[in-house]
């Protein structure tokens, strides 16, 4: 009985952009408190565009396999193209989950919306930072 589809086991097998960005643009740090799965996410912005995405996830296969997915569907994405992506859009592209574990997805929808909110906070700090420096 195959309960996955080869694209979700292909994305558990070998999970593209697994690590860290060191110098990240934004982090998102989610976890389910049901299952105790954890995602971390690191995305790397350039005037807009997201250049580079990668993960950590402490997880199941679904969880792994959903990180894996979102990390290449952002990439070459604006931010606000990067906000529209919901954990369906990245369960579709892996050819689906079983109903149990459409929640896994969630996991990497709530890191990439919370990664984009600490990419957000960076710059506007960084912009205020600047009007500081220039007014003084
Ligand atoms: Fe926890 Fe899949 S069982 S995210």
């Amino acid at each position: 009985m195959q309960v996955y589809s080869e694209k979700v086991m292909d994305h558990f097998l070998h999970p593209r952009n697994v690590g860290e960005i060191p110098d990240a643009s934004g982090i998102g740090n989610v976890g389910n408190v049901v299952c105790g799965d954890i995602l971390r996410l690191y995305l790397k912005v350039k005037d807009g565009v997201i250049s580079e995405a990668k993960f950590k996830t402490f997880g199941c296969g679904a969880a792994i396999a959903t990180s894996s997915m979102v990390t290449e569907l952002v990439k070459g994405k604006t931010v606000e193209e990067a906000l529209e992506i919901s954990n369906k859009a990245v369960a579709e592209a892996l050819g689906g989950l079983p109903k149990v574990k459409m929640h896994c997805s969630l996991l990497a929808e709530q890191a990439l919306k919370a990664a984009i909110e600490d990419y957000h906070k960076k710059v506007s700090a960084h912009e205020q930072e600047t009007l500081k420096k220039n007014n003084a």
